[in-house]
């Protein structure tokens, strides 16, 4: 079946075949792939792997800390939940997909939090017209992603955690300790979580709430703050790949253009960190520079190009397309481009290469 966004099981389901098929490593109980494989199919591996005869390349997925995935793959396996945090963009949601599916072989147990989450959403609810019928029995119970993922020894991922209230976050203290969860509506209900069972949080730093989450439901995970990258080949290398897959996805097969991508590189990280890569200091916007932004303002920048322009990609476009990305939390972050093009750009337009050319397209920013 063909959908707009497949689940990472479904993207990279023949990686996962070859990991299976060549694992020789211990596995925790109910895990589809050892720890080591998991590592590897989130790093990538040197060689590609056979599969009946075929040869199978794992893709890097992950850039950045690679000891950080051994650390987060080693706490699922453990009795903690493994809790994600960092800025927007910096892959924490990629990364809980890329753990369930390699762990459970499904990334879409999930609950997603929201100021306007309850128990109910968290642990279970009711068929309503099954109840009044029959009363409370387990076939009228409707069961929550966490309640799925005891009953089946699989992970359950929960977004964006510290946006729920406290009292509905407290629920899973209990859940983590015991690893089991009572319905008290039901004569004998218990549910006792199978092994496999474990939670991915995510959680955003710029929402608060990291820090005021209760130190009893701290205490039940494992920490991972995801940082932004911090050098320009590393994020011109998931530019690329991102771009190249979500163009493919589209249907629309063109050219990438490094020395494009590197300019766009350059200028987030630079926006990002607040430092030139001559060591200036800059100022630097109010809207988070994500990797996940760059990403999205070259595949905008491509589209538009390819069914406006009959080209690949142009400077003008991609100048055009990253107006809107520095803009939209505040309007003056527009003033901090302006000046990061008067200052920076202007200096590097004497040098070779296509600085000169990305200057000239700073009459879009107005
Ligand atoms: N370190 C990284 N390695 C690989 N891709 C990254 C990295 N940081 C950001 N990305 C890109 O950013 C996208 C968005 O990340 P996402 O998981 O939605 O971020 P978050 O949940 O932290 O806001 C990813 O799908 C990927 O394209
Ligand atoms: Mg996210």
């Amino acid at each position: 079946m063909e959908t707009m966004k497949p689940p990472m099981e479904v993207l990279y389901e023949k990686e996962l075949e070859a990991l299976r098929a060549n694992d020789t490593g211990a596995k925790p109980p109910n895990w589809l792939l050892s720890p080591k494989a998991v590592r590897d199919f989130i790093l990538g591996t040197p060689k590609p792997l056979k599969l009946n005869g075929e040869s199978v390349t794992i893709s890097k997925k992950f850039y950045g800390d690679d000891v950080m995935i051994e650390r987060s793959v080693v706490a699922l396996a453990g009795n903690r939940g493994l809790m994600l945090v960092g800025e927007p963009g910096t892959a924490k949601t990629m990364l809980s997909e890329l753990l369930s599916a390699a762990i459970s072989g499904t990334s879409t147990n999930t609950i997603q939090g929201t100021a306007g989450t309850t128990e109910d959403m968290i642990k279970y609810s009711w068929n309503y017209a099954m109840l009044l019928d029959k009363g409370p029995t387990y076939e009228a119970l409707v069961p929550s992603p966490l309640y799925t993922g005891m009953k089946k020894g699989i992970i359950t991922r929960f977004e964006e955690i510290t946006r729920c209230p406290f009292e509905v976050q407290d629920v899973l203290i209990s859940i983590l300790s015991d690893k089991v969860m009572n319905i008290p509506e039901l004569a004998d209900g218990i549910l006792f979580a199978k092994p496999g069972f474990n939670i991915i949080a995510t959680a955003n730093i710029r929402d608060k709430g990291v820090n005021e989450m209760s130190s009893a439901l701290k205490r039940r995970f494992n920490f991972e703050t995801i940082f932004p990258i911090n050098h320009v080949k590393m994020e011109a290398q998931i530019i690329e790949a991102q771009s190249r897959n979500i163009l493919q996805q589209s249907g629309i097969d063109i050219e990438l253009n490094q020395e494009i991508i590197e300019i766009l590189a350059t200028t987030f990280l630079e926006l990002r960190t607040g430092q030139t890569r001559e060591g200036y200091k800059i100022d630097t916007p109010q809207t988070v520079m994500s990797t996940a932004e760059a990403v999205s303002v070259y595949v905008q920048s491509a589209m538009t190009a390819h069914f406006y322009d009959d080209k690949a990609i142009s400077l003008e476009r991609l100048v055009q397309n990253m107006l809107g990305a520095v803009a939209k939390e505040n309007h003056k972050d527009i003033n901090v481009l302006k000046t990061y093009f008067s200052k920076v750009v202007k200096e590097r337009a004497k040098d070779a290469g296509l600085w000169e050319a990305y200057y000239n397209e700073k009459k879009w920013i107005r």
